[in-house]
């Protein structure tokens, strides 16, 4: 199966073959998340960095030979990655910061970083010969799952909580999705999901439990890096909930630096918010992300909402391992970064993706990072997955519509109230 060699368990160490273990190891369950184990003296000699920009393939299959895939196994016809890098020079200089990018993961198909893993889930699932595909979500990686689904012909069956926002759900049910809405809160549903996918053999996407998802998610460390010319950033931040993300771009990171496409690796920030601070708290106090009990969550940005992040060994690891840092940023420091990141860079952004530039800020005021950083914010999902926070959070800022008359009087009217385009005509 291409260059992929085996899978290691976090908790022990212990590896298996390829197709010996499906999801987790026998000895750890849930805990015991997997690593997923390549060749890459083998990778090394048969590819270079400058191959992916001239693939035949697009998006993330451009990185094909470093993804746990079958040579001829088909991709899902919708675009996933090759998401846009844009310097933020405006942004950068209010936080006294120097060269800063945002990477806009909210222009996937599905509009978040979450289809990455999907397309990945969807391929893995035919390899297979699965039938139905689940997942248990706060909603994008279930949006994500169930449009990759739908580009494939395939069905998809979705555990949300019942509180999932409209937006996410929507998507399911316009994709054609199961939707089973659980009367509890996530972490219930992910209990749920486990529990009915190993009972009826459903493939399970699952974050945290399958462990190729965090291998879709690295590519946008690929990208990031193909982007910058193969000079890694300083820094990258990432806002946290269960934790595959920032794992799976350490991920992606660790397979740059094994194959010296890249020569350092980036500091990683793990941005969490307040109300579902897990993992920064478990950093703090340097507590055992094995054995501290869940937490009850509850934060404005339901994407990154976790009492329990399923790969929390993952995401321990990539700030360990980077000498980066897990923070924290209030409710309200997440609906405010909405109006500053879409105003300074047109990049608009859902709750959990405006933290990780809240996170920024909160960095830069701390000193971790400074002038002479090269620093990505990846924003993980698009301002239109929450339009209700958006809303919210503009009018906070000040930012109201104008209401008048249809008549060129009350136009007149309003422009001299409100003083609207002098000196720009
Ligand atoms: C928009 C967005 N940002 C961040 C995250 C956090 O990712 P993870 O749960 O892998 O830490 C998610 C996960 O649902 C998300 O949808
Ligand atoms: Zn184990």
């Amino acid at each position: 199966m291409g260059y992929l060699v085996g899978l290691r368990c976090l908790v022990c160490d212990e590896e298996y073959a390829p197709g010996e273990v499906e999801y987790v190891c026998p000895r750890h369950g849930v805990d015991g998340t997997l690593d997923v184990l390549y060749d890459y003296e083998r990778i090394g000699a048969a590819v270079g960095r400058e191959d992916p920009a001239r693939s035949a393939e697009a998006g993330m299959w451009r990185f094909r030979p470093l993804l746990p895939v079958e040579a001829g196994s088909t991709p899902p016809p919708l675009l996933v990655g090759d998401t846009p890098l844009y310097p933020v020079p405006r942004l950068a200089a209010v936080l006294g910061l120097g060269p800063v990018w945002v990477k806009d993961d909210g222009r996937n198909p599905t509009a978040s970083l979450k289809d990455r893993a999907s397309a990945l889930a969807v391929v893995k699932a035919a390899e297979a010969g699965a039938g139905l595909i689940t997942t248990a979500s706060t909603g994008n990686a279930a949006a994500a799952l169930a449009g990759l689904c739908a580009a494939a012909g395939r069905p998809s069956l979705i555990f949300v909580p019942v509180s999932a926002p409209p937006a996410k759900v929507a998507q399911l049910l316009a994709y054609g999705a199961t939707v089973l809405a659980v009367r509890g809160t996530y972490d219930q549903a992910v209990e749920l999901c486990l529990a009915g996918a190993a009972a009826h053999g459903w493939y399970n996407r699952t974050t945290g439990f399958n462990p190729y998802m965090s291998e879709g998610k690295k590519t946008v460390a690929y990208e990031i890096c193909e982007q910058l010319g193969w000079e890694a950033p300083d820094a990258v931040f990432v806002s946290v909930g269960d934790g595959c993300i920032i794992g799976g771009l350490h991920k992606g990171l660790r397979d740059l630096l094994a194959l010296s496409w890249i020569k350092r690796m980036p500091r990683l920030y793990g941005v969490q918010a307040a109300g579902s601070n897990y993992l920064a708290e478990a950093w703090e106090k340097g507590e055992d992300p094995l054995t501290k009990p869940p937490i009850a969550a509850h934060t404005v940005a339901d994407s990154i909402s976790a009492g329990l992040p399923r790969d929390r060994l993952k995401a321990m690891a990539a700030v360990r391992e980077t000498e980066g840092a897990f923070l924290t940023v209030s409710d309200e420091e997440i609906l405010a970064a909405i109006p500053i990141l879409a105003r300074g860079s047109g990049v608009f952004a859902e709750p959990a993706g405006a933290a990780a530039w809240a996170g920024l800020a909160a960095a830069a005021g701390r000193g971790l990072v400074g002038p002479r950083d090269r620093v990505v914010v990846i924003n993980t999902g698009n301002g239109l997955k929450d339009v209700a926070s958006a809303r919210r959070a503009a009018e906070e800022a000040g930012a109201a519509t104008i209401e008048i008359e249809a008549d060129r009087e009350s136009l007149e009217r309003a422009l001299a109230d409100h003083g609207i385009g002098r000196g720009e005509a």
